[in-house]
């Protein structure tokens, strides 16, 4: 039964105007790109919705820094926004900003409806004053020392020495980040929402499945407090909107981050008024949220749940409109497994990443990395370049950039009718479309990517035992069989690929001279046509292009990151001295866990090399170059369970970097033998 068209409103949270798009941030904007283009192949209808969050202190000081205004500014860097989100192929409906006429109207509105349902209170503060600039400060912009520890330097919301969260008033010394000035103590009057009065509905909403169980554990710890007030206002100066407000005694701004989130309904309306004037205006947005076939979803980092679990769905229901269906939460992105960092070099600007390598590889890499728990990401340059060059290149694109121009050279492009020994593998490939889409559905990309690549092994290894190359000296019309199947493989894995590579998708829809590929295609099969000409799919990846990227923010930096690791080679057959003594301590030190190996490449240039994929569990994913390529064939090794060091420090080798040792015993060359592991074990598991 054909399912039904939903309709879903998707938004992927508004980036600060305040600086470039970097590639922490591209985590989500591919993620949620993903999970648009899947639900758009399925034939749904989307609107997917950004823009810029253009409002607030540190916006106001860049635009003076430059000394131009601040609509100057976050139009320049709206422009700068756009133009790297396109680099990445996210196919938003609309990218608007928050510093609208439809954003402005709607503020004023939610802060009427929630005034006169009694749920805003005046209260006056004590706050930091820059009594040089003029301005009230933000907790960000006031430093001083911890507290707690007495940390020098540390910020006025929390210390990132000892992790103590504290009120800027209890730092010590405290200074003001932008003139140095110590700063007053000065009291204001401001309006606050009252959070308790939404606590009934706001735990339904978090119990009832808006999140995911693991945040709705975290949020339970919040509700077990009481919800503080949230201060909706902001002194002059300030770079937002007035609340020209008759209560309002002096010159009041709404906080950023209350015209934020309703920014996700003025861009809707600014979409309408382009694609539907007759419901064009606030209110027209207004009736389309609440139409109750519309599906909800806001895409956010982990960072930002309490504003979108907590505080926007309370704005909503106090101004009298649907919360979200669902927020989709994903964890942050680490790079060789340390917090992105300008002085360490690894905070790498989107822009910066498009100069060197190409946005399909980090869309596909992200891609391996997501599940639906927000955990984090860690981008290893090593691990990146190994799935791109054995996943991506060596079996997604391989199976068309073999069979193509073979096709395209000895059978004048013509393609024929598949083997019927191929038959049992396409129906294979054909039947695990449900499970694919039930991957994306869900947000478990990286299942969707092993589940494909493993397609991909099958369909490979097939070409290979057939060897369409030799056929074709005998039996001509089998080898044009075999090599229309490699095809018809190819191209229904490319269905399953669309949604992550659009890029490569389209290549191949011009290679195989079929019109835009949808979900429904994979069940049918391609006629006997002519493909056009062979035009490269994807490009392997070299080192020295990320290290060119790396050496652009810090030279050397990258270099320090790739730390000495051993492998298992086999060793040396001359008498070697025994080695120092090793300590109990220095032997209990080896963190020895289970993995399962995922992926095995052997290295063509090297005698002993295979690089191993590793999923070692809650440790995630670690690439490992191993001596064993002849005792072991690839087949056996994929799925087959190991025991491997852990904490070995990763290693620069000629081939790429090992971040493991698996353990096996014997001489070497065939006689090598890895350790077995009972079957009932599971990844990362320690061992004794
Ligand atoms: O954390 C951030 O980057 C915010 N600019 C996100 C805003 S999302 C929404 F509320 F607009
Ligand atoms: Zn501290």
């Amino acid at each position: 039964m054909a399912e039904k068209k939903r309709k879903i409103l998707v938004t992927s949270a508004l980036p600060y105007a305040n600086g470039a798009i970097h590639i922490g941030h591209l985590v989500e904007y591919i993620q949620t790109d993903i999970w648009v283009r899947f639900e758009r192949l399925q034939g749904h209808e989307v609107i997917y919705l950004c823009g810029d969050d253009a409002h607030g202190t540190p916006i106001m000081l860049r635009a003076r820094q430059e000394g131009i205004a601040p609509e100057q500014f976050i139009e320049r860097m709206n422009r700068e926004h756009q133009d790297d989100f396109a680099h990445f192929d996210i196919s938003f409906d609309e990218y608007y900003s928050t510093h609208s006429p439809e954003n402005e109207a709607l503020c004023r509105r939610f802060y009427q409806r929630l005034r006169e349902g009694g749920h805003i209170v005046e209260r006056a503060i004590e706050q930091f004053f820059d009594p040089v600039e003029k301005i009230f400060l933000p907790d960000r912009f006031i430093k001083g020392a911890c507290p707690n520890c007495r940390a020098p330097d540390q910020y006025g919301d929390s210390c990132e020495v000892c992790g103590k969260h504290y009120d800027p008033t209890e730092l010590i010394n405290p200074k003001s980040a932008i003139s140095g000035a110590v700063p007053a103590r000065k009291v204001s009057s401001h309006f606050f929402l009252r959070l308790e009065n939404f606590r009934p509905r706001l735990r339904e909403l978090v119990r009832g499945g808006m999140v995911d169980t693991s945040v709705a554990n975290k949020l339970e710890e919040w509700f077990a407090g009481e919800l503080k007030d949230w201060d909706i206002t902001r002194d002059a100066p300030f770079f937002g909107f007035p609340l020209l407000d008759s209560d309002s005694r002096r010159e009041k701004f709404f906080y950023n981050w209350f015209d934020a989130p309703i920014g996700y309904l003025a861009a809707l309306a600014h979409r309408l008024s382009r694609t539907n004037p007759a419901l064009s205006g606030g209110e027209g947005a207004e009736n389309l949220w609440q139409s109750p076939e519309l599906e909800i979803r806001h895409f956010i980092g982990k960072d930002i749940v309490y504003f979108h679990a907590l505080f926007w769905p309370a704005m909503l229901l106090g101004a009298g409109l649907r919360p979200p269906a669902k927020l989709c939460v994903h964890g942050h992105l680490t790079i060789h497994g340390g917090k992105m960092s300008k002085s360490r070099g690894t905070l790498i600007s989107a822009r910066q990443y498009a100069a060197y390598l190409d946005p399909q590889w980090l869309r596909y890499y992200f891609a391996t990395r997501l599940a639906a728990s927000p955990t984090d990401i860690d981008l290893n340059f090593a691990d990146f370049r190994g799935r791109i060059n054995s996943e991506l290149v060596g079996k997604l694109a391989n199976l068309i950039s073999r069979a193509a121009p073979m096709l395209v050279r000895l059978f004048d492009s013509q393609t024929g009718v598949p083997v019927v020994g191929a038959l049992p593998l396409l129906k294979e490939f054909r039947d695990a479309a449900p499970d694919i889409a039930a991957g994306y559905e869900e947000l478990d990309f990286a299942g969707v990517t092993r589940r494909i690549c493993a397609l991909a092994d099958k369909a490979n290894k097939f070409v290979e035992d057939q060897a369409p190359w030799a056929l074709v000296k005998s039996k001509i019309e089998e080898a044009r069989g075999v090599l229309t199947a490699a095809l018809e493989c190819g191209r229904i894995l490319t269905i399953y690929l669309k949604p992550i590579l659009p890029r490569f998708a389209q290549k191949v829809e011009r290679c195989l001279n079929v019109p835009a590929l949808t979900w429904s295609d994979a069940q049918s099969s391609m006629p006997s046509h002519r493909i056009n000409a062979f035009e490269h799919l994807v490009e392997r990846i070299e080192e020295r292009r990320i290290q060119a990227m790396l050496d652009e923010n810090n030279p050397g930096a990258a270099r320090a990151a790739e730390m000495p690791v051993a492998d298992i080679l086999p060793r040396d057959e001359k008498i070697e001295p025994p080695a120092p003594i090793c300590t109990l301590d220095q032997f209990n030190a080896v963190d020895l866990r289970v993995a399962r190996v995922i992926a095995a490449e052997p290295i063509a240039q090297a005698d002993k090399l295979v690089r191993l994929v590793l999923d070692a569990g809650p440790l995630g994913q670690r690439t490992v170059l191993a001596g064993v390529k002849k005792a072991y064939t690839v087949e056996q090794l994929v799925g087959r369970l190991v025991i491997f060091c852990a904490n070995l420090a990763p290693r620069k080798m000629k081939f790429g970097v090992s971040e493991g040792m698996i353990l096996a015993s014997g001489p070497g060359g065939v006689d090598i033998f890895l350790l077995s592991v009972d079957a009932s074990a599971s990844p990362g598991q320690r061992v004794h």
